[in-house]
């Protein structure tokens, strides 16, 4: 008998990430066999036990890729009642799938929305160290001493944050490669100069860019793109 830990096989089956399942474990909304489980550490095995979430039956599906071009505008979340438009309703709605990581509100570009918990977790977590490349435009030209001290690494409120790149590309343009996936770090790296963003769009995660998918349109990914996610990218 083959056994994997439950949080495993609730992000197989799509259920959430792996961090996610085991908060819905602690939070007593799984059984195993009709009895609630709460403890992270339990395994089960995928062919005999019967797993439930809110009483309801957990299989191990397909899994599906989609990578959508988020036009400004839109939230990442699966839901939020205070959200004008979510990305999950540019996408088909069934399996439910959900972002992987976040784009702010008036952040465009690449996102990768999937119903597969151990990739989440991967392309997310700073240990896997995922390249995310970023076009900017700000609000004003940087000195080349802001440029620099952006590109030096900058201590904010949450943590430092290095640019892997920081470089000029027009007037007030910018191309910005970075692992951190700190809220709102793009914009706070350039306001640490005195400076704002006034447009950002995501290009590249990993070696899979965006190229040249319509804002609002997505599109499957196939096994190879899904790979290239989590391999270093060349720069676009
Ligand atoms: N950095 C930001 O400031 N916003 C994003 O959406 C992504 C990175």
């Amino acid at each position: 008998m083959t056994t994997i830990k439950i949080s495993k096989y609730l992000s197989q089956a799509g259920i959430a990430s792996r961090r996610k399942a085991e908060t819905l474990v602690q939070q007593g909304l799984i059984s195993v066999n009709g009895k609630v489980v709460t403890n992270v550490a339990v395994r089960i095995d995928p062919a005999g036990d019967k797993i439930e979430f809110s009483g309801k039956p957990v299989a191990v599906g397909k899994h599906v890729y989609y990578l959508l071009n988020k036009p400004v505008g839109y939230t990442c979340t699966v839901s939020d009642a205070h959200a004008e438009k979510l990305i999950t309703a540019l996408t088909p709605r069934v399996p439910k799938v959900w972002p992987v990581g976040r784009l702010d509100k008036y952040t465009s570009g690449l996102i990768l929305l999937t119903n597969d918990g151990d990739l989440t977790q991967r392309l997310t977590h700073p240990r896997y160290r995922v390249e995310k490349e970023y076009r900017v435009r700000t609000n004003y030209p940087l000195s080349n001493s802001d440029i620099g001290r952006i590109a030096g690494g900058v201590r904010l409120d949450d943590g430092y944050v290095k640019p892997d790149e920081f470089e000029k590309t027009g007037p007030d343009t910018y191309r910005i490669i970075i692992h951190s996936g700190a809220k709102h770090v793009v914009r706070r790296l350039i306001e640490h100069v005195g400076k704002s963003v006034v447009q950002l769009e995501r290009i590249r995660i990993g070696g899979l860019c965006l190229e040249n998918l319509a804002p609002g349109k997505w599109r499957p990914l196939d096994a190879n793109e899904i790979k290239k996610l989590s391999q270093p990218g060349a720069r676009n």
